[in-house]
């Protein structure tokens, strides 16, 4: 049987960072370092250059993921790239990646799911892989958001950063179902009903926050849970979270749950607030570039966002 195996991971973040007093300075916001880091745990965030695209830092975090699996562009026959911040309607972001990575063959579109982009991009991509509709894909979660914040909303323009992180899947035949390799499983949902309360509006972001808050706690709780139960696995079993990372609270949360210590939480919120889809991929890069997550190990990434959309897949390294 064949299995999407997780060959390497990249990351990519524009070069100018922002503290939350440098952002208050700059943006003349109503606000405190101390109110951010205490309700978010955000302490920066970087902003992309003027004139730096999506597709940019997109192109960016791929090429470290094909350089870390010591891959050539060449072997890549799909880019499947989420985002809800694209540089134009069409053509798609994953196709101007494409063409800044020199690749001509295979397909490249995009996914909107907002915040749980990457986990919707998971999913199709490793889909497509088992049923041999490709060989090989980059899955990509580039976002520059801070071009659709508005700056008079100190509610929401203080939560959001720029950036982008990327895998490589390579289809992998194995033994058979006991060997667990790769992706074990993705697990997709979406609520139309709950659309407003996480929108871009007049193209600007708006969030009821304590709304999307409520929402976030027990629907990730049982997107985790059915990921789990789907592969007779146990919360014991995980060895790393790798969660969306949109609030401190909520990703302590989700650690406390599953019963992992903090040394077992992935967290980048601090350094790189919420980059929407670029989150977990951003994660994921920064725990295997200095060594946490290594082969064998067994990971649990979950998101929620905007639609509302949310999820969660677990992979073995
Ligand atoms: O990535 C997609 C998924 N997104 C999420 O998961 C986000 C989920 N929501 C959250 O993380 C939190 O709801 C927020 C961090 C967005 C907000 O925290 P909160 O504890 O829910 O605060 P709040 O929005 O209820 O606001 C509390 C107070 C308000 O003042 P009053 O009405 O109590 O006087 C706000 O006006 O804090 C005020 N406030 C601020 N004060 C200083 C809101 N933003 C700020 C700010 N600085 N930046």
């Amino acid at each position: 049987m064949i299995r999407s195996v997780i060959a390497g991971t990249g990351g990519y973040l524009p070069a100018r960072s922002l503290s939350n007093d440098e952002l208050a300075a700059e943006y003349n916001l109503d606000t405190s370092d101390a109110w951010i880091s205490e309700r978010t745990g955000i302490r920066r965030r970087h902003m992309a250059a003027p004139g730096e695209t999506t597709a940019d830092m997109g192109a960016a975090a791929c090429r470290e993921a094909l350089a870390r699996a010591g891959a050539d562009a060449s072997e890549v026959d799909a880019i499947i790239l989420a985002t809800a911040t694209p540089d134009s309607a069409f053509p798609s972001t994953a196709t101007r990646v494409q063409e800044k990575l020199g690749i001509r063959q295979g397909f490249s579109f995009d996914i909107s799911a907002a915040c749980t982009g990457f986990i919707y991009a998971l999913g199709v991509a490793d889909s497509m892989i088992r049923t041999g509709a490709c060989r090989s894909a980059l899955v990509v979660g580039a976002e520059a958001f801070t071009r659709i914040l508005d700056w008079s909303d100190r509610g929401t323009c203080v939560l959001f950063g720029d950036g982008a992180g990327a895998v490589l899947l390579r289809a992998t035949e194995v033994a058979g179902e006991g060997t667990d390799s790769g992706i074990l499983s993705t697990h997709l949902h979406s609520d139309g009903r709950h659309g407003d309360i996480l929108q871009v509006e007049g193209g600007l972001v708006r969030m009821a926050g304590r709304e999307v808050f409520r929402h976030a706690v027990s629907k990730l709780a049982s997107a985790v849970d059915e990921a789990l139960k789907a592969n007779g696995l146990d919360q014991t079993d995980v060895q790393w979270l790798v969660p969306h990372q949109a609030n401190a609270r909520i990703i302590d949360a989700m650690g406390r749950k599953l019963g992992l210590p903090p040394e077992r939480v992935v967290v980048t919120v601090d350094r790189h607030a919420n980059t929407s889809a670029a989150s977990i991929p951003l994660a994921l890069a920064d725990a295997t570039r200095d060594g946490r997550i290594g082969a064998g190990d067994l990971v649990l990434m979950e998101a929620i966002g905007g639609g509302l959309t949310w999820g969660a897949a677990l992979a073995r390294f």
